[in-house]
């Protein structure tokens, strides 16, 4: 039917539309995001989200890797006063809830990629217990968590046990984690953080991505599914580093 098919060529028309104003707005606040990310977050977490290359603190925790609905809760949670953090309620507090969603955004585009693992049965027992919700990689399984989850790849394994440590005291409260660390001994809490600080996480660069051939004796990609079809550069004027296409 003609009609029909006006109706849903107008119908297909908008939902274009609206999908282009919408990825605007997504640039617009990546370029806000990364001018926040400069100014306030760098220093710490690096500009790249990898916190060793400009942290100024072994507890800094790598922001690569985390998605946006992560960071969004967590910097709420640091600006509402819900977590307490000497340095981060504070850098919260300085933020809008406009600015908590452009650097989310900044620092959950960056694109990365996880080197080779070792085996299974090379990770301590006690990982067995944690691979539920945060896989042997490091990486959320999302299908077990209904709230935002933490990748823990390549963490500064001080880090790691410091939250751990945290939670099992009741400092952090969350539901799932103060029961679980509860239960952990100071060395499964050691072992359990030294194998996720060890899985090899690096940024994607235009070399790599452009021409594996070239791309020298780094890890083997090895990239977790939900990365597979979101390492793909978008055109624009943010450059560097390296951007997965956006997401939502
Ligand atoms: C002075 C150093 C410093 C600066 C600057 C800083 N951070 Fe942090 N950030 C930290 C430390 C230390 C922690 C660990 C806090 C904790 O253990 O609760 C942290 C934790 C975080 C977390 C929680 C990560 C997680 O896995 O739970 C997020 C998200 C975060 N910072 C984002 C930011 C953003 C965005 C900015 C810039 C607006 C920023 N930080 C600026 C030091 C800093
Ligand atoms: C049932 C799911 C589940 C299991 C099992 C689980 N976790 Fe978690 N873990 C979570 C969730 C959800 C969070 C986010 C908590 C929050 O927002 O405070 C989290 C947070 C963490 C954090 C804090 C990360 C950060 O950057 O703040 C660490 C460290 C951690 N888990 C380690 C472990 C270890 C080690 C094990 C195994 C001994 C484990 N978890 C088992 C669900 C789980």
């Amino acid at each position: 039917m003609p009609t029909n098919r006006r109706a849903l060529l107008a119908s297909l028309l908008l939902i274009l539309s609206a999908t282009h104003t919408k990825s605007n707005a997504d640039e617009l606040s990546l370029e806000q995001g990364k001018l926040k990310a400069e100014q306030i977050c760098a220093n710490c977490h690096g500009l790249e989200g990898m916190s060793a290359s400009g942290g100024n603190s072994a507890l800094s925790p790598i922001l690569t890797a985390q998605s946006k609905p992560y960071l969004v809760s967590k910097l709420e949670a640091y600006r509402d006063g819900t977590l307490q953090h000497m340095q981060m309620t504070f850098i919260a507090q300085m933020l809008s809830l406009e600015d908590i969603k452009s650097v989310a955004t900044w620092y959950a585009n960056i694109a990365y990629r996880l080197g080779s693992l070792k085996a299974e049965d090379e990770a301590p027992a006690i990982v067995q217990t944690c691979i539920g919700c945060h896989g042997l990689d490091g990486q959320p399984v999302l299908s077990h968590s209904a709230e935002p989850m933490p990748s823990l790849s390549a963490q500064p394994a001080d880090y790691l046990k410091f939250k751990l440590k945290a939670y099992r005291a009741g400092r952090f409260d969350h539901a799932t984690m103060t029961a679980i660390a509860a239960t952990l001994s100071d060395s499964q809490i050691d072992h359990a953080a030294d194998w996720y600080a060890s899985i090899p996480l690096a940024l994607e660069t235009a070399d790599q991505s452009t021409d594996q051939s070239v791309s020298s004796p780094s890890p083997s990609p090895s990239p977790s599914p939900s990365q597979t079809d979101t390492n793909i550069a978008v055109e624009q004027s943010v450059t560097l580093p390296r951007l997965k296409r956006l997401q939502q």
